[in-house]
């Protein structure tokens, strides 16, 4: 295991930058909605794949076809732009919204499926195992990495496939936090934490760093609630979004590797 500096595990540094992103519960208790559950409607699957590393590489996995777990699966934009490689699907999602999304699109693309709703790792069991195990876009949500990776690599018969952005997707809005409540965050976890991760696992991760060619969906009234902020405060969060010296996050990594 590799110790830093400090004499912190890759594991614990991730989870400690992970904890950084909390909300504090005074703030929190003031919030008119949730700002953690995902809209399903930001998630549905483009009716024609993005064509990214990620699919790539997990179209090569399947080569002339193959079982597909998804973790995290959202509206499926991972697994279903895989539609013909694709001989069964198994969706893992704690938003059951999510899953109906998901389900339509499979049905839609005469891909079979099985959802399952629930937290990943302890979700595992009941998914079972595939060829090719997906996770996109989870990674950030998760602060207890080893377990969430390690349930991965048990569940996949060819390969693991995972994409995540450069650094934490809020991370873009620390100034804000700093703006309307005086909060000030550490550094966010990046890619490279996640793959100190992995390494400290034992895996070596083939490492795809590339541009997404639209940034997260990110629009001023999903902003004003993800700051706990209530509705009428729109247009203060537009002004101060447009003051935002950084562009969204377009920067993604895959990462790839073989149980
Ligand atoms: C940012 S969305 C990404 C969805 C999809 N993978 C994509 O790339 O469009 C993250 C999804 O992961 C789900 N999620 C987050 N942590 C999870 C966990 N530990 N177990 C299962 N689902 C989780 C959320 O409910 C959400 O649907």
């Amino acid at each position: 295991m590799d110790v830093g500096a400090g004499g912190e595990t890759a594991a614990e540094r991730w989870a400690g930058r992970q904890e950084g992103r909390g909300i504090p519960p005074e703030i929190l208790a003031r919030a008119p909605a949730s700002p953690w559950l995902h809209d399903p409607s930001y998630f549905v699957a483009p009716e024609v794949p993005l064509d990214t590393p990620s699919r790539s590489v997990a179209l090569d996995l399947l080569d002339a076809g193959g079982t597909v777990l998804d973790v995290g699966a959202g509206g499926g934009a991972a697994s279903l732009a895989l539609a013909g490689a694709v001989t069964h699907l198994t969706a893992v999602d704690q938003q059951v919204d999510m899953l109906e999304v998901l389900a339509a699109g499979a049905a839609a693309r005469g891909i079979p499926v099985r959802t399952v709703r629930g937290r990943w790792p302890d979700a595992a069991a009941d998914a079972g195992r595939a060829d090719v195990v997906l996770s996109h876009h989870v990674l950030h949500n998760v602060v207890d990495l080893p377990p969430f990776l390690r349930a991965l690599t048990a569940a996949a018969g060819r390969g693991v496939v995972v994409e995540m952005l450069a650094e934490h997707p809020m991370a873009w809005l620390d100034p804000l936090w700093v703006r309307f409540h005086d909060l000030h965050r550490p550094p966010p976890a990046t890619t490279d934490d996640a793959v100190a991760v992995l390494r400290e696992l034992g895996v070596d991760p083939r490492v795809l760093r590339w541009e997404r060619a639209s940034p997260p969906k990110q629009d001023p009234a999903w902003v004003t609630a993800r700051l706990c902020l209530p509705a009428g405060r729109e247009p203060e969060v537009v002004d101060a979004l447009a003051a935002l010296p950084h562009r969204r996050p377009r920067l993604a990594a895959t990462l790839v590797w073989r149980p």
